[in-house]
């Protein structure tokens, strides 16, 4: 680690509650320490914990997550030429881009995060480089959208750093699409509340039409977010296998539009039959997997508004799940309505078993739990939890729990007997900060 470098303590053990975020002073003279310089502008842009409406988002169906205390700050200065160079002691390596051919970086596995980034401001200040360096406490690659947390500071951060200070809602546009430019084809609820959070509250997404509102927390409702132990990284099989999702939602919209004699729109998404009267039945007569190839044929329409990805080729030929994923995002979005009513009535009981009910959902349907997720939930809903679900995208990553404050403890001691932990308190929290 260079001299100088803010490095924050990762949470190991189970009884962390709340790691403090590095003052803006010792931000300031760790880039001095680096760079030379103090930096032109931080940012301090927050990890989030969904509480439900999971894998809904890409279908425009809505969420209800949270921002949480951790977060990554990321501090920039303007440099000649137009290199970025980037360092952090919340990831390894350091990679250095250069604008004219972002594409040219070396595999570092975050680099792809600051190109994908780059890219998408391209027309921001070209030409120009900057020094960038990240820290935080947030683990990466765990479902707590360290991702997000990287692209959206980045963004922010560069763009004040040239002078073109970016307003929030361009900020949320430019990282959603960033981050599929590094594969996974995701929808855009992780940047809208780490940009849009409020404290103390949830926030409902909604897509279609767009727009956000804080819904308050009740008093007596807490939140323990707990690993899996397994990583969710969001390349290879785990990339793929969100994909495959996508695509499937893609092939039941179309199909069910097809079945009901409903003009499809494009994007294709399951907001367009959502409210249709029987979805449920239309939705039993999907088939189990089918390839885009296939279904596109059947109804005749053009295979790559199936397939197609922001970054990288789908097999049109690959079977992909098609009916249990219809089912559970159809599902998973009333459970977003009701979840949402529960925390407004102060109804713990229902808003978990709401909880309960998504990590079902989630494995048997959409199949994205794993043992290890499924041992977790069990563990804490066993010492005290009201409900317990995977969340994020799943295939490995983060669990949370909600809770009586009571319980708090003991959920974290029996999450980490589950799998080793970490496991620790979050609070909703703000959103993106300039600091
Ligand atoms: C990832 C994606 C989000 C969302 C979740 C699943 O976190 O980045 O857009 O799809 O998975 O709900």
């Amino acid at each position: 680690m260079a001299a100088g470098r803010v490095r924050l303590p990762t949470p190991r053990s189970g009884t962390v509650t709340i790691v403090s975020a590095p003052s803006r002073d010792a931000i300031i003279s760790a880039f001095a320490a680096r760079h030379g310089e103090p930096p032109a502008a931080i940012f301090r842009a927050p990890g989030r914990v969904n509480l439900i409406g999971e894998h809904t988002d890409y279908s425009h169906l809505p969420v209800l997550p949270i921002a949480i205390e951790r977060g990554l700050t990321v501090a920039a200065a303007p440099a000649p030429g137009g290199v970025v160079e980037a360092a952090s002691s919340a990831f390894a390596g350091e990679p250095v881009i250069d604008r004219a051919n972002p594409a040219a970086t070396p595999a570092i596995p975050w680099s792809r995060y600051l190109t994908g980034a780059l890219r998408e401001l391209a027309n921001v200040a070209p030409g120009r480089g900057a020094r960038l360096l990240i820290d935080g406490d947030l683990p990466a690659g765990g479902g707590l959208s360290s991702s997000s947390a990287l692209t959206v500071g980045v963004i922010a951060a560069l763009a004040a750093a040239w002078d073109v200070p970016l307003p929030p809602g361009e900020i949320v546009r430019r990282a959603v699409v960033s981050e599929r430019h590094a594969g996974v084809e995701s929808g855009g609820m992780d940047q809208e509340v780490i940009v849009f959070a409020e404290d103390g509250a949830a926030l409902r997404i909604d897509f279609d039409p767009p727009g956000h509102r804080a819904v308050p927390l009740p008093a007596g409702l807490a939140f323990v977010a707990a690993s899996s132990g397994e990583d969710a990284p969001k390349a290879g099989a785990a990339r793929d296998a969100y994909n495959e999702r996508v695509v499937g939602a893609r092939i039941a919209t179309a199909m069910l539009a097809d079945e009901i004699g409903l003009e499809v729109e494009h994007p294709l998404v399951l907001r367009q039959v959502a409210g249709v009267d029987v979805i449920d039945v239309l939705v039993d007569g999907l088939p189990e997997r089918i390839s885009a190839a296939e279904a596109a044929h059947g109804i005749d329409l053009d295979v790559e508004q199936l397939v197609r990805l922001t970054a990288g080729r789908f097999d049109h030929q690959l079977k992909v799940p098609v009916r249990r994923v219809a089912r559970h995002i159809l599902g998973e979005a009333e459970r977003v309505g009701r979840a949402e009513a529960a925390l407004l009535a102060g109804d713990l009981p229902a808003f978990g078993r709401l909880l309960n009910e998504s990590h079902n959902s989630l494995r048997e349907d959409f199949r994205c739990s794993t043992a290890a997720l499924d041992r977790l939930c069990a563990a804490m809903r066993k010492s005290g939890a009201s409900g317990a679900r995977l969340t994020g995208a799943g295939f490995g990553g983060y669990a949370l729990a909600a809770a009586p404050p009571a319980s708090v403890a003991a959920i974290i001691e029996a999450a980490v007997a589950a799998t080793g932990g970490p496991a620790f308190e979050v609070h909703a929290s703000a959103g993106l900060e300039r600091l």
